[in-house]
């Protein structure tokens, strides 16, 4: 299917992406459209081998290449700049291209029987939260895809860590499944949060919101506080355990739509490891 030029929703360990042939322009030009996603919003590109990174990027600096080497398959989207093999399709008209190998096997043995790299955002409608079930993507773009690759729910559950290689110092534009700190004592380098307007479009505020109100407190003394003031409200659950939270997240946002909920309640865990992701996730899902 996907050599065919078509759509397929792949399962990673981070979110289900929907996947076309990174080298075929029409299939490119359809995810955008499936998706509702503006054309300069750049996509991730997928591979499944260390070694075909030279033909996407060059000029890698040794630092990226050590956290590709110790990192990879894993959660982590390494910016760098393209080669010509990369079309100004995937990457919104920039001379940089994003690029990781997903740890999801089914998702790698995929990529390796294509031979080429896979472009995939995340499966989910412009705006929309992001999917972690085979059907989350069914619901959202099921009569857009020619086929889902159902591999049960991510194991993660936030999207990849982007860091920006590009820049004079590593820059951590999105946090994500990753924690910033481990890759920071791997390359024994700060990885700078990024000031001013972000460089990875397509990180809107409100983008990872479901339609009820979400209300964030710092403690569960002030969730349940919180609750009484709203009918059909609940606080999100997990909050005491970031891996749970983070693999659980955005399949309790679409269930709280799903059951009619007027608002959840959620509490926002320490910034240290996964948790900074899911702040992140949380803050942005709050604003209107
Ligand atoms: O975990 C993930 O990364 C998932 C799975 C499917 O791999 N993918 C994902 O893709 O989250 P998406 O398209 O939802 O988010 C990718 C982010 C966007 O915010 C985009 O702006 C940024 O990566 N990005 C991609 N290429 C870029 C580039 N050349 N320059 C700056 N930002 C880039
Ligand atoms: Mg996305």
């Amino acid at each position: 299917m996907l050599n065919a030029g078509g759509l397929v929703g792949l399962p990673t360990e981070t979110v289900y992406g929907l996947a076309a042939r990174a080298d075929i322009d029409v299939a490119v030009a359809s995810i955008f459209r499936a998706k509702g996603r503006p054309t300069g919003h750049p996509l991730i590109l997928h591979i499944s081998d260390i070694a075909d990174l030279d033909r996407y990027a060059h000029n890698v600096p040794s630092s990226a290449l050590t956290l590709a080497q110790q990192c990879w398959p894993g959660p982590l989207t390494l910016l760098l700049h393209k080669t010509s093999a990369v079309s100004f399709l995937v990457t919104g008209g920039r001379e940089t291209v994003a690029i990781r190998i997903p740890a999801n096997e089914c998702a790698r043995q995929i990529i390796d029987q294509c031979g080429h790299a896979l472009a995939a955002p995340s499966a989910n409608l412009f705006g929309h939260v992001s999917p972690t079930t085979a059907k989350h993507v069914h619901q959202d773009l099921g009569d857009k895809v020619d086929l889902i690759v159902d591999d049960g729910n991510c194991t993660i559950g936030v999207e990849s860590t982007i860091v920006d290689f590009t820049t004079d110092q590593p820059q951590l534009l999105r946090p994500g499944g990753f924690p910033a700190e481990d890759l920071e004592s791997i390359i024994d380098q700060p990885i700078i949060m990024p000031s001013g307007e972000s460089r990875a479009p397509g990180m809107l505020n409100s983008h990872y919101a479901p339609k009820c109100t979400v209300v964030l407190v710092h403690t569960i003394a002030e969730a349940k506080r919180a609750l009484s003031e709203y009918d059909d409200a609940r606080i999100l659950d997990h909050w005491d355990n970031c891996p749970l939270y983070a693999a659980s997240l955005y399949t309790q946002m679409r269930q709280a739509d799903a059951d009619g909920m007027t608002a959840i309640i959620a509490v926002l865990p320490d910034k240290s490891g996964l948790g900074l992701a899911i702040r992140d996730r949380l803050n942005k899902a709050s604003l209107p």
